[in-house]
């Protein structure tokens, strides 16, 4: 494991702010995430609580915020559905979450009780994850059978050497769940990810991954980016998008077979979710595949 002296990621606590503000109000009885606001901070409950409420706050930087939040939201119902569906659709021994952020599963999902998980994030992002489970008054019950962190800077670390110190089989099925990771990294990245994955991956291995498609609203941002620097981004820029042929392409270039692939538009119309946020939900995919 290496450090590469970036700080915690913010995006992983907007995302866990979003199904915050989602949990008991959106798809009810297929999203539930009561984990995510004990995972937030009191200064991030804030934004949650007013969208909860539906009452935005006063001051541009304040509305900003909250609106974050409320288009999140959207996006994390339908996202977190799909996901899942497809974990409890192929139960397996070995569950690896690349890019974890404050996902909740292990401490969240039942259907984990027999699967051992482990997390892989970025060194700093899993310190700030780890700091906010122990800061918890009452402890979070973990549901899978096991839970241990890996942590590991894609752009720099090997992923598979790190899995295997951390006692994953790459002789026994595992799905992995690449969630709202893709888009902050290179294609090179990218591919030098999946196959680390395709080497540990014995047969029955099933790759579940969140991914953005190019849009206008990206191409806007990537153009802002470009011209304001990283500072818009959080330090967190969108560095690859990928069309679903792209996509499949990709994966079949390292043995995965791609099974399903919706946008995130379509499943929430699906749940009846809102879907204010139409052009972010119809860029934002899930694809299912399995190692040949
Ligand atoms: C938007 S968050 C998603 C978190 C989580 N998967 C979810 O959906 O809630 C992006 C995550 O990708 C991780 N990430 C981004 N670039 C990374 C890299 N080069 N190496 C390891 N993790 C990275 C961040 O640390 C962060 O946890």
């Amino acid at each position: 494991m290496s450090g590469s002296g970036r700080a915690a990621s913010r995006t992983a606590v907007l995302v866990c702010q979003g199904r915050a503000a989602a949990d008991g109000r959106f798809a009810v009885g297929r999203f539930a995430d009561p984990v995510a606001v004990r995972l937030l901070r009191a200064e991030e409950r804030g934004p949650v609580a007013e969208v909860r409420a539906g009452t935005p706050p006063e001051g541009l930087r304040a509305r900003t915020g909250y609106e974050s939040v409320r288009a999140c939201a959207e996006i994390m119902a339908p996202r977190t559905v799909a996901v899942d569906d497809a974990l409890r659709a192929r139960p397996a021994g070995q569950l690896v979450v690349l890019g974890a952020g404050l996902d909740s599963r292990a401490w969240r999902l039942a259907a984990l009780a027999g699967t051992d998980v482990w997390e892989v994030d970025h060194p700093a992002s899993q310190q700030d994850k780890r700091a906010r489970l122990a800061e918890q008054d009452a402890e979070l019950p973990v549901l899978a059978r096991s839970v241990r962190f890996v942590p590991v800077d894609f752009a720099l670390d090997d992923l598979g050497r790190e899995l295997a110190a951390a006692g994953h089989d790459a002789a026994a099925p595992t799905t992995w769940l690449w969630e709202g990771v893709v888009p902050y990294l290179t294609r090179d990245q990218v591919h030098g990810t999946l196959a680390a994955l395709a080497a540990r991956s014995a047969p029955g291995s099933t790759l579940v991954a969140n991914y953005q498609a190019p849009s206008a609203r990206a191409r806007v941002g990537r153009l802002l980016t470009g011209l304001l620097g990283d500072s818009i981004t959080a330090g967190e820029p969108w560095r690859s998008l990928w069309r679903s042929r792209q996509w499949a392409a990709a994966l079949a270039r390292h043995g995965f077979r791609t099974e399903s692939d919706q946008d995130l538009r379509t499943l929430a119309a699906d749940l009846d979710t809102p879907t204010a946020a139409a052009a972010s939900l119809r860029s934002g995919r899930v694809a299912v595949a399995v190692h040949a």
